[in-house]
C-alpha cells in the first residue's frame, strides 16, 4: 500500500528549463546555472541572509529536509533574493547556521538576472521582503517541473526529491510526450493524486501498487481492493452496497476526479483522488478495458 506523505505537497508544473546564467556559489566558485542543475534532482527555495521572519522557517525545513535524505544523489538550493547585499560569504554563514551538508547550496545571480530567474519560477521581482514560502523542484535534467504552494513539511520535500533518486523511471511525462496506460496505470504518467489532505507524487499513487501488477484487485485487512480488469469495470454489478452500476469511461473518469461511484457512492478514503487530464485517461480506461 502506498503510504501517505504529510505537509503541503507538490503539484506538477509545465516543464521549464532553468536559463543558463552564471551563479556564484556559497564558496565562492563561479558556475553556470545549467550545470549545478544537471544530474541530480534539486529541491530550491528563496532566501535572503537579513530575512528575520520567512528565512528561519526555510532554513530549518532544508536542515530538516537535508539531514532526512541521507546518502542520496539529491540537492538543496537556497538562492538568495538580495544579490546586492548577501556575498558568498554571507551565504556561507548562513548556511552554516543550518549546519548544512554540501549537498545544500547557497546561491547568488547576479542582480540584472535574478527577475528572469524569478520569473522561471513563477515569481514576481521586488523588494527582497516579499519572497515566498514556496518550494519548487527541478528534475535531473535541469527543468523546473513541479512545486508547492506554501511551505511544505520536509517529508514532502524528501519523498518528492527521492522519488527520481531511486526511480529514475517515475519522472513526470515529457511536454508534448503521452504516456502509455501501462505507464499512467504504474504512475509513471506524471499524475499527482491525494489521500484526504495528504499529496501522493505519481509514483507513491500508482494504481498498481494497490490494484495488483494485472489490475487483479486483492486487500489488506479489512481492506477490499476492486479488480480494475475491464470485465469488472464494464460488468453491471452492485458496488459498496448500492445498486448494480457498470463504468463507462466518463464515468470512470468522473470517479478517479472526485472519489464518488458511477452511482453517486463515496469511495474509501484509501482510493486516491487523481488530477487526471481527460486525455490520458482515456488511454488508461483503454487500457485497462482492451489491453490486458
Ligand atoms: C492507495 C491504494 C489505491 C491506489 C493507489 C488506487 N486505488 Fe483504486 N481503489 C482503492 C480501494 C481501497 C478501492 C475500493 C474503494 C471502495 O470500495 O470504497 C478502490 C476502488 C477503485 C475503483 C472502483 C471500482 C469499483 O468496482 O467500483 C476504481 C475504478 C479504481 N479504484 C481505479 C483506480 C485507478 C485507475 C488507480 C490509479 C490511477 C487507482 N484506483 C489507484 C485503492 C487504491
Amino acid at each position: 500500500m502506498a503510504a501517505a506523505q504529510g505537509g503541503h505537497g507538490f503539484g506538477p508544473v509545465r516543464p521549464v528549463e532553468l536559463p543558463d546564467i552564471g551563479v556564484t556559489r556559497h564558496d565562492g566558485a563561479h558556475l553556470r546555472l545549467r550545470e549545478v542543475f544537471q544530474g541530480r534532482r534539486t529541491a530550491v527555495q528563496f532566501i535572503f541572509v537579513d530575512c528575520q521572519t520567512a528565512c528561519p522557517l526555510l532554513g530549518s525545513l532544508f536542515r530538516k529536509v537535508d539531514k532526512a535524505l541521507g546518502d542520496t544523489e539529491t540537492q538543496l538550493v537556497s538562492f538568495t533574493v538580495n544579490p546586492e547585499r548577501d556575498s558568498a560569504e554571507r551565504l556561507a554563514e548562513w548556511r552554516k547556521s543550518f549546519a548544512a551538508s554540501p549537498r545544500w547550496m547557497g546561491l547568488r545571480v547576479e542582480a540584472a538576472d535574478l527577475p528572469g530567474l524569478l520569473a522561471v519560477f513563477g515569481q514576481e521581482s521586488g523588494p527582497p521582503t516579499g519572497h515566498t514560502l514556496q518550494v519548487f523542484l527541478v528534475d535531473s535534467s535541469g527543468r523546473y517541473v513541479a512545486r508547492t504552494t506554501e511551505l511544505p513539511g520536509a517529508a514532502a520535500v524528501a519523498a518528492a526529491l527521492r522519488v527520481d533518486a531511486n526511480q529514475p523511471d517515475a519522472n513526470p511525462a515529457k511536454v508534448g510526450e503521452v504516456a502509455s496506460g501501462r505507464d499512467l496505470f504504474e504512475g509513471r504518467g506524471g499524475v499527482m493524486a491525494s489521500v484526504g489532505s495528504d499529496r501522493l507524487d505519481p509514483r507513491a499513487a500508482r494504481c498498481s501498487g494497490c490494484h495488483g501488477g494485472a489490475g487483479e484487485g486483492g486487500g489488506e485487512g479489512k481492506t477490499v481492493v476492486p479488480s480494475l480488469r475491464g470485465t469488472a469495470l464494464t460488468k453491471l454489478t452492485p458496488r459498496r452496497g448500492g445498486p448494480a452500476s457498470a463504468y463507462s469511461q466518463g464515468t470512470f473518469c468522473a470517479s478517479l476526479r472526485s472519489g464518488v461511484d458511477a452511482v453517486g457512492v463515496q469511495f474509501s478514503p484509501l482510493m486516491p483522488r487523481y488530477e487526471i487530464d481527460n486525455r490520458s485517461c482515456a488511454i488508461l480506461w483503454q487500457f485497462l478495458t482492451n489491453g490486458q
